[in-house]
């Protein structure tokens, strides 16, 4: 017990004795110009990190950008990381230990994070300063910050898709609903003819991942006048998967979006002579 006790004051005692050290010298080194030999550092590298600078491509949905960052101490002699400071509150950086030593030759990793919560669009450079026995070492975390990619093109996972399968089953509608309509319903917004098809259609229709009960609608028999396509667009098919979509019918679309959707796909695929267009 005495032992114990001993051995962990003496093991203690040195680690303060060296910490001591350590900070005069930091006074010594950090007031005077550097000494021929001794402690102070050589001109040659003593703490290597893997980048000066990372980049992360983040979109607006996500909540932090993570960057790691492996430092190496290719000097002859122990380094000591004592702090790292961020160049703002939203910036957080993880040292192994405080404060971190690292032996000569001996590496390892500092992570770090942007919180981008509720951030817009934007170009954000942010800096990690770390405070070491051999200087200031500062590196540059970038991060770009736009708008998520076309939501027709965000796959589901199989998980999410086998849900969403269910639901629809249940109720083709669900889709205009909760966390379905971010994209099933909201991007149809203010929309129009070819670009209100590929908002609203276009996602369940063309999209090369669908469902095998999904039709490809170019080369099927389809509503054959401008009438139709008006009822099937407006009304859906009852007792499947493919919903009325008129707001009429508990749908995301205004009378003028149905009519402007008929009229794009008459034109389209409504005949068997080619496209003309929207
Ligand atoms: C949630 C996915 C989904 C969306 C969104 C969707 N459909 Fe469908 N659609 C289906 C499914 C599933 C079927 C097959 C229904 C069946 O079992 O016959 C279908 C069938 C069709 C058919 C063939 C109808 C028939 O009689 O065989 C047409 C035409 C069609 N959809 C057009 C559209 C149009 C236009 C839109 C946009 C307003 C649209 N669909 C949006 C899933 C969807
Ligand atoms: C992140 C966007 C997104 C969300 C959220 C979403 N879907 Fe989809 N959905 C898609 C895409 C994209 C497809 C086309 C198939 C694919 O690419 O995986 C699709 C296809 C479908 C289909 C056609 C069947 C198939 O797998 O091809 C149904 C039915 C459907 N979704 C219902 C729903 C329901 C119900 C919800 C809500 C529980 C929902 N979706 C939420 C993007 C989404």
């Amino acid at each position: 017990m005495w032992h114990g006790w001993g051995m962990w004051k003496m093991k203690w005692s040195r680690a303060a004795a060296a910490g001591l050290a350590w900070l005069a010298w930091l006074a010594v080194a950090g007031g005077l110009p550097a000494r021929e030999g001794g402690d102070s550092p050589p001109a040659g590298p003593t703490l290597v990190f893997d980048a000066e600078s990372k980049e992360y491509h983040a979109t607006t949905e996500e909540t932090n950008a993570p960057f790691v960052f492996y430092v190496t101490n290719v000097w002859t002699n122990a380094i000591v990381i004592q702090e790292v400071e961020p160049s703002c509150r939203c910036t957080v950086a993880d040292l192994p230990a405080h404060p971190w030593i690292l032996a000569p030759g001996a590496s390892g990793a500092v992570t770090a994070r942007v919180e981008l919560d509720g951030q817009e669009e934007a170009a954000l450079v942010r800096t990690l300063t770390f405070l070491t026995s051999v200087g200031e070492r500062v590196v540059t975390l970038e991060v770009s910050v736009t708008a998520p990619p076309r939501r027709a093109d965000t796959p589901l996972t199989e998980a999410e898709r086998k849900a969403a399968t269910v639901k629809a089953a249940a109720d083709a509608r669900a889709i205009f609903k909760g966390d379905c309509a971010a994209c099933h319903a909201d991007k149809a917004r203010g929309l129009l003819g070819k670009e209100l098809y590929e908002a609203t259609c276009g996602i369940c229709h063309d999209s090369p991942r669908r469902a095998a009960s999904v039709p490809d609608l170019h080369g099927l028999k389809l509503p054959a006048d401008l009438a139709s396509w008006k009822t099937l667009i407006a009304c859906g098919k009852p007792h499947t998967m493919m919903p009325g979509f008129a707001a009429t019918e508990g749908g995301p679309l205004t009378e003028l979006q149905v009519s402007s959707l008929a009229a794009y796909l008459d034109k389209t695929m409504g005949h068997p002579s080619p496209a003309t267009g929207p």
